[in-house]
């Protein structure tokens, strides 16, 4: 093996090629490293290329599970949702909250709102009454500055929908802030509000250059960064389910509907009370929603880092959903900010995603966003009802077992005897081996 591990011009280098330098300078001599990759490789080389536009340095392609969810229903619509994820139980679960809550009236959505946010953010010597006093001509300046960028989108129905000036020099010297909100349809938004902030820094640096009221030894204005932020409040969806509490039913163990929604409602309220238990539990919300932003092609890295966010708005991290029993009524809701989008950047030239937007019937952004977080509460309640009932284990280790099996190469014959036979045993490794070690001498 030779020992030079770093390189110069690696991009250049053909995909094979890539490989052959990692395989040898990072794997074993024996390595079949470069063939199990290769086994990844689309074998359309038209659609290979698809996927490797979307990255650099591309090597192979990493397959995770495409699932679906049936039965949801959402706004007196049914959809079949797709979701990426590779734990399992999360697709089951959702399915089964679903299922459940389809004969209760489904889920609703309401949007909250829709603007999203850019940031301008500069330095100015010149004192804060004169860029007070001044940012109301700047603003319009700003705004007919950059009407060429937003002249499509003003003919959707958005565009830059305000601009505020924020002073934080009490925290950074000269330091201030131009806070855009804007509405981008059924786009994220991100290269629209990207590309207005970029030429408000240049719009900001020429109005203060040549504007009478700057000295001269203020005139130069520090654009320090312009970019979208991806704290978006503005931009909310609410999701619910609702019934009467008799409605819930029965729950495994013999618990009745009331035990259930007390213990239930208990629940989320220890996720709002504690953020070791509110990460776990906003956990198993975005196990839904990242499912559902993986397989429409949207940013679920923007998504987690807003819910998160949002989730420490009063000061301590806590649960995004909330559940009220009260009145006879069994009420449980999720507010969340969420931006996305069902035109433009991956959702269309990805053909998988493009493929889970035409299953969900071409959503706009808004229904999207209500379809999204319906499935983040659906798993929310999975998760809830399994831990406030038989607890999470034993429909995990269900799949575990499969997973397992799996693993171990077992026969179907084996699979099969083996879920009859850990149906009340504690799934592990080693009990799944001696029983495949014992059984196979006795198959
Ligand atoms: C596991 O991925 C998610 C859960 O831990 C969520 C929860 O505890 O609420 C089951």
């Amino acid at each position: 093996m030779n020992n030079n591990k770093t390189i110069s011009g690696f991009s250049k280098l053909t995909k094979s090629e890539k490989l052959t330098w990692i395989e040898a300078q990072f794997f074993d001599d024996n390595s079949s490293m470069s063939e199990v990759l290769k086994e990844y490789w689309h074998s359309v080389d038209a659609k290979q290329d698809v996927l490797d536009g979307f990255s650099e340095n591309t090597i192979s392609n990493f397959p995770m599970p495409y699932g679906v969810a049936p039965n949801f229903m959402i706004n007196d619509v049914h959809y079949l949702v797709p979701m990426v994820i590779e734990e399992s139980s999360v697709v089951a679960a959702a399915s089964a909250a679903a299922k459940y809550w389809l004969p209760r009236g489904g889920f609703k959505t309401e949007v909250l709102g829709t603007k999203k946010v850019g940031q301008l953010h500069f330095k100015f010597s010149g004192g804060s009454d004169l860029v007070h006093r001044l940012f109301p001509v700047i603003e319009t300046y700003l705004i007919d500055g950059v009407s060429d960028l937003t002249e499509n989108m003003r003919k959707r129905g958005g565009g830059i929908v305000n601009l505020e000036l924020i002073d934080f020099t009490s925290e950074e010297e000269n330091y201030y802030q131009i806070r855009g909100q804007f509405e981008t349809c059924d786009s994220m938004g991100a290269n629209f509000i990207n590309s207005i902030l970029e030429k408000f820094g240049h719009l900001l640096k020429t109005f203060i250059l040549n504007h009478d009221e700057v000295a001269e030894a203020d005139k130069d204005v520090q654009v320090i960064m312009a970019i979208l932020s991806n704290y978006t409040p503005d931009c909310m969806i609410r999701a619910s389910v609702s019934c009467k509490i008799e409605e819930l039913g029965m729950f495994a163990g013999g618990i009745d509907c009331y035990e259930f929604a007390e213990k239930f409602a208990t629940a989320v309220k220890i996720a709002h009370i504690d953020p070791y238990r509110a990460t776990t539990h906003n956990k198993g919300i975005f196990n839904g929603i990242d499912s559902v932003v993986l397989a429409t092609g949207n940013d679920f890295r923007a998504i987690e880092a807003c819910g998160h966010a949002y989730a420490s708005k009063d000061g301590k991290y806590k649960s995004l959903s909330y559940c009220d029993v009260s009145d006879g009524m069994f009420k449980f809701w999720i507010d969340l900010p969420l931006a996305v989008g069902t035109v433009g950047g991956l959702t269309n030239l990805h053909p998988m995603a493009k493929i889970s937007l035409e299953m969900l019937g071409s959503p706009s952004a808004e229904e999207l966003m209500g379809i999204i977080t319906t499935v983040g509460l659906a798993q929310n309640f999975a998760a809830l009802r399994s831990l406030v009932t038989t607890g999470i284990q034993q429909g995990h280790m269900k799949m575990h077992l499969q997973n397992i099996l799996i693993h171990m190469n077992a026969s179907q014959d084996q699979i099969a005897k083996a879920d009859k036979y850990f149906e009340d045993k504690t799934v592990s490794f080693s009990a799944v081996r001696s029983f495949l070690d014992k059984k196979i001498t006795n198959l």
